[in-house]
């Protein structure tokens, strides 16, 4: 059966990057391996530790009612709220019982192979380190905070957490097509900003949205972003912003959907119909988009981020 993973791959050793394939130039840090793991996690003082419990009250005070059931379940399977940064060794414990994967510390962003690597094994790569106060309502660079509260609930659902490892193992068949662009695509719209449907009520699971402050009500309730229903031929050729608010979001039915959806689809057929760069502006509504809400784009047309646009 096609499917989005290479038949043959070895997952157990780190994959080579073929020629040509472009990933980001990230500079290792001396202290680290190929794996780009660290040899443990960081000690946090009282203060890094203050600041996880304010993020974690000022999200817990928005994501009731609009994060979606599976990652309110995953707080409380987790105890993420006992407060303080969390220990990855326990978390882990907690997490392999559930669904047998890990959270294992890293320095900063790492480069996708090792990312998809890590995933392909079950491993949860996170940030070690903490914003700071001065960065505190937003961070470019994923931290523990966005990582391990946005991400890590969201592996006890079976099924998600099933979704993640094959996207892992994805990786290699989308380096030998040299389409790693479009992957990304992929679990920018889903893992990082995707939404569910439960009942009537559109929901977030994507940690990009849950671990921020603003992003939880504008993508849901602001008037806009379009909300289209998930087309993965369609995500893996639209592009996304890293910056800024988003100018679309896309919705799911349900995880057993989604990982149906991608697992079992011919990725060499849909790779070898992509171009190298990307076909749709973020913010395009298109013929065969399933269209829940068709946004006024008000916030981004006024100058979004560094702007005085309201997220409306
Ligand atoms: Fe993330």
């Amino acid at each position: 059966m096609a499917t989005i993973v290479e038949p043959a791959s070895d997952f157990s050793a780190l994959p080579e990057v073929p020629q040509g394939v472009f990933t980001a130039p990230l500079q290792r840090p001396a202290h680290v391996g190929e794996d780009w793991l660290e040899p443990k996690q960081r000690d946090y003082s009282s203060d890094d530790d203050a600041i996880w419990n304010d993020l974690f009250a000022r999200q817990m005070d928005i994501l009731p009612g609009r994060a979606c059931g599976a990652f309110m379940a995953g707080l409380q399977k987790l105890h993420l709220n006992r407060g303080g940064v969390p220990d990855f060794r326990k978390l882990s414990e907690e997490l392999g019982a559930l669904t047998g994967w890990s959270v294992v510390p890293v320095p900063m962003l790492i480069p996708d192979h090792v990312f998809f690597w890590h995933l392909a094994n079950r491993r949860f790569p996170a940030g070690n380190f903490i914003r700071s106060r001065e960065t505190f309502d937003y961070i470019q660079e994923p931290d523990v905070f966005h990582d391990v509260f946005g991400h890590v609930p969201m592996l006890t659902d079976p099924v998600f957490a099933d979704y993640m490892h094959e996207y892992g193992k994805a990786g290699w068949k989308a380096m030998r097509y040299n389409r790693l662009k479009a992957l990304g695509a992929l679990y920018w719209y889903t893992v990082e900003f995707g939404l569910i449907r439960e009942g009537d009520d559109l929901k977030i699971y994507g940690a990009g949205i849950l671990s921020g402050p603003r992003e939880a009500v504008f993508a849901l309730e602001g008037r806009s972003p379009n909300r289209i229903m998930l087309n993965v031929d369609r995500v893996m050729r639209t592009d996304y912003v890293i910056d800024d608010l988003q100018p679309t979001y896309f919705v799911i039915e349900s995880f057993e959907e989604l990982y149906h959806d991608t697992v079992e689809r011919d990725f060499d057929r849909l790779y070898r119909s992509l171009g190298p760069g990307f076909t749709y502006a973020n913010s395009a509504v298109i013929d065969v988009d399933d269209v829940l809400h068709r946004g006024t784009q008000e916030y981004h047309l006024r100058g979004g981020r560094g702007s005085n646009a309201e997220p409306v």
